[in-house]
């Protein structure tokens, strides 16, 4: 059987009623493409806890900023197709740019605070992008279940807020982090590090991981970020957008040590900007 495609939102609609219609249990996995491992990763965890597993491939154009990479961004539906039927997926969900955004489209979901600093501050509007299109994904698909990576912490945690406040019926699923075996985070974006770049970029868990141990030691974090920053510097990172220690639920600045915490950066190389977090 051909792997289904749905290109609206009447024929998602239309396939989840049947599958409800049969008492199964959806899960929705968004994305913009160019999968790899993490993707597959959150594909094979929803199908632990759903009977059906529908993956979106949408490059959302209002989530990039006016210099960002939106019209280099890799772009392989065929390719993307055949590793989520490799995984499990019962099908691909990829509208148009028009069908998600029709003509008058007028409406943004914007979230404050969690969306503030961070990479809020270096993408301004990014997350207003990010927390509308998902929204709408999920009243599209009306999925049980919709998973989502620790990669993208700041965007996990302002996905949970709204889904509490709009009392949206889906349950959010974070999936750890999928690394390379040197610690690099899998992305869609290292496609664009040259080999000697490549070799720089596993310093970025390498400096959390290090930041961690001595968090744990009892040092401050002013000073520890401090000497993270000069450290990725050295390693040959261009630049360093931030590196924070933030309170893990929520991402306030912490108050008291003894909560949750975790260790979030951003940082340039070449034509990349990388991101990473764990927790701390
Ligand atoms: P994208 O970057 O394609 O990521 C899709 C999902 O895969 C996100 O939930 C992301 O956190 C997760 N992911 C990416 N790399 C991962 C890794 N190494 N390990 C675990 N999970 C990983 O994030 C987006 O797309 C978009 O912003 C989207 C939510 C689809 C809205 O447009």
């Amino acid at each position: 059987m051909t792997f289904p495609i749905f290109r609206t939102v009447a024929a998602l609609r239309a396939q989840v009623a049947v599958w409800r219609g049969q008492g199964l249990r959806v899960a929705l996995v968004p994305t913009m493409g160019a999968l790899h491992d993490g993707h597959l990763t959150l594909v094979r965890q929803g199908l632990k806890k759903a009977d059906r597993v529908v993956a979106s491939v949408f490059v959302n154009p209002t989530q990039f900023g006016p210099n960002e990479d939106f019209a280099a961004y890799p772009r392989r539906e065929a390719e993307d197709a055949a590793l989520l039927a490799g995984a499990g997926a019962s099908g691909l969900y990829a509208p148009s740019v028009t069908e998600m955004y029709p003509s008058g489209f007028a409406t943004t979901i914007s979230v404050a605070g969690v969306s503030e600093g961070l990479c809020g501050t270096v993408r301004p509007g990014h997350f207003a992008g990010v927390a509308t299109v998902v929204t709408k994904l999920l009243l599209q698909a009306g999925p049980d279940l919709a998973l989502f990576g620790e990669k993208d912490y700041q965007q996990l945690q302002v996905i949970r807020r709204v889904v509490r406040d709009l009392d949206l019926p889906v349950q959010i699923e974070g999936v750890p982090t999928v690394r390379e075996a040197d610690g690099l985070a899998l992305s869609s974006r290292n496609a664009y590090l040259t080999p000697e770049q490549r070799a720089i970029a596993p310093a970025l868990h390498g400096v959390l991981t290090a930041l961690a141990e001595r968090l744990a030691a009892g040092e401050t974090a002013a000073v520890l970020t401090a000497w993270g920053r000069d450290q990725l510097l050295a390693a040959g990172f261009d630049s360093v957008d931030y590196l924070e220690v933030r309170a893990a639920e929520g991402l306030a600045p912490l108050e008291r040590r003894s909560e949750p915490a975790r260790i979030l950066v951003a940082a340039r190389l070449g034509k990349a900007r990388l991101i990473d977090n764990i927790p701390a």
